[in-house]
């Protein structure tokens, strides 16, 4: 099939690339044009496993393009997605400018009959007004779809090649049809709703996996208190089918670009129709709190913080992903900064973003993971990465001026640290 993805961000990109992959001529399209530049070059402007690999393979083969010329893109598709951001405003509610920018463009670019889908995360009733956008452009008939994302940073490809399942939100025969045939390589578990109910999956499975994220940090803290190993209690919990074991590590709390402000615009989607979503909005606030457990962990074994030197290892919001959206690195970085402690950090690969995006007098970025660690009076791990685990707790004390290890992703076991004299302080343990 011939098709146009609006928007080259994570959605747009990878399932871009990966509709090319599976035998369709895609043109991703973005107003962007250095970032279209780059990834005519064969560059990738997102760090994602496997996705360089697979852009080349079907740019050479001729299936995939890239271009900012959003009106030839939709000439030549038959199937047009739109996957550009939703981000937040700053009351919490869903930016749909650049959905209805899109949607504008599309209309007037019409020459014949498309199907229009939205990937990107909507509100509620939003397709429908896509649908009245376009409608007001162009006399072309066409059929509007919403068929929501659900890949994860960092296993985006395979998600996307490899998905639970598909829904497919349409009140059209012919779309249904159309996208069934379309998405049918990828899995047998394609699920057909209507559009509005497909909007609110998305939103509604992102809550949920929060609220597991949530549920199972104040479990930890619970775990803490009561000298319980939130890890066994969780593999515990996962056993049972009804509960699941995924979703259930406890932590510094969930961050990065979805969850934070999928929650927030579910919040809000629910207190425009007069409903009050107390439960969701305890599961935004305790993940804020989670975050500051790392500060109270520090003040309780430094007694203050003023003048000391704290290692941070890790500032992606995740491992394997140089995002840094939402990063609970960067309130507890500001807090340390707020409190006078003198900060070193560490990523294999976010740094670049973080320091892109943040400015932050004070911090001493390295580019070695000693670096950050050698002679500080404390360190700090906030985010998994491999390269952390494969270094031993005894070296850590090594390089560590007091023998001080806050691990907010619990990373190491009871076992590793055995033989050390290290201060180490994990999450519900
Ligand atoms: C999330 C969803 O998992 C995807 O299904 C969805 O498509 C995506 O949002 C989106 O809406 O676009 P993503 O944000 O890439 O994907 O990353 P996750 O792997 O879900 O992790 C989110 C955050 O939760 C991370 O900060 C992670 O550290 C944290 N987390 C995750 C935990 O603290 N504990 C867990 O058990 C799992």
């Amino acid at each position: 099939m011939k098709l146009a993805v609006i928007g080259t961000g994570y959605v747009g990109l990878v399932s871009g690339v990966c509709f090319s992959d599976l035998g369709n001529e895609v043109v991703c399209v973005d107003k962007m044009s250095n970032k279209i530049e780059m990834l005519n070059r064969g560059e990738v402007p997102i760090y994602e496993p496997g996705l360089k690999e697979l852009i080349k393979k079907n740019k050479d083969v001729g299936r995939l393009h890239f271009t900012t010329d959003l009106l030839g893109a939709v000439q030549q598709a038959d199937i047009v997605f739109i996957a550009v951001g939703t981000p937040s405003l700053p009351d919490g509610q869903a930016d749909l400018s650049y959905i209805e920018q899109a949607a504008e463009e599309i209309g007037k670019s019409l020459n014949g009959f498309k199907i229009i889908v939205t990937k990107s995360t909507v509100p509620v009733g939003t397709n429908e007004k896509i649908q009245e956008k376009i409608a007001m452009q162009s006399l072309f008939p066409f059929e509007i779809a919403s068929v929501p994302e659900f890949l994860r940073e960092g296993t985006a490809v395979q998600d996307t090649l490899l998905p639970d399942r598909i829904i497919i939100g349409t009140s059209s025969e012919m779309a249904r049809k159309r996208l069934i045939e379309l998405h049918k390589p990828l899995t047998d578990n394609i699920v057909v709703t209507d559009v509005r109910s497909a909007e609110m999956i998305k939103y509604a499975s992102n809550a949920f996996l929060a609220t597991k994220i949530s549920f199972i940090n104040e479990i930890a803290n619970i775990c803490e208190k009561v000298g319980a190993d939130v890890d066994q209690v969780a593999f515990g919990m996962g056993q049972d089918k009804r509960i699941g074991s995924s979703f259930l590590k406890a932590g510094i709390g969930y961050g990065g670009s979805c969850f934070p402000k999928d929650t927030q615009a579910l919040i809000q989607i629910a207190g425009q129709m007069d409903y009050d979503f107390k439960l969701l909005k305890s599961v935004v606030e305790v993940n804020r709190d989670q975050r500051f457990n790392v500060i109270k962990k520090l003040e309780s074994i430094l007694n203050h913080l003023q003048g000391k030197t704290i290692a941070v290892w890790g500032l992606a919001f995740k491992p394997e992903t140089d995002d840094v959206r939402d990063a609970p690195a960067i309130e507890i970085i500001s807090s340390l900064l707020e409190r006078g402690a003198k900060v070193k950090a560490y990523d294999p690969i976010a740094t670049d973003n973080f320091t892109r995006h943040f400015n932050m007098d004070g911090v001493e970025y390295c580019d070695k993971a000693h670096e950050a660690a050698s002679d500080a009076d404390a360190l700090c791990i906030l985010t998994e990465w491999k390269e952390f685990k494969d270094i031993s707790p005894a070296i850590i004390e090594s390089w560590l001026k007091r023998p001080n290890l806050i691990d907010g992703r619990n990373i190491y076991s009871e076992a590793e640290l055995a033989g050390t004299e290290l201060n180490y302080y994990s999450v519900g343990r």
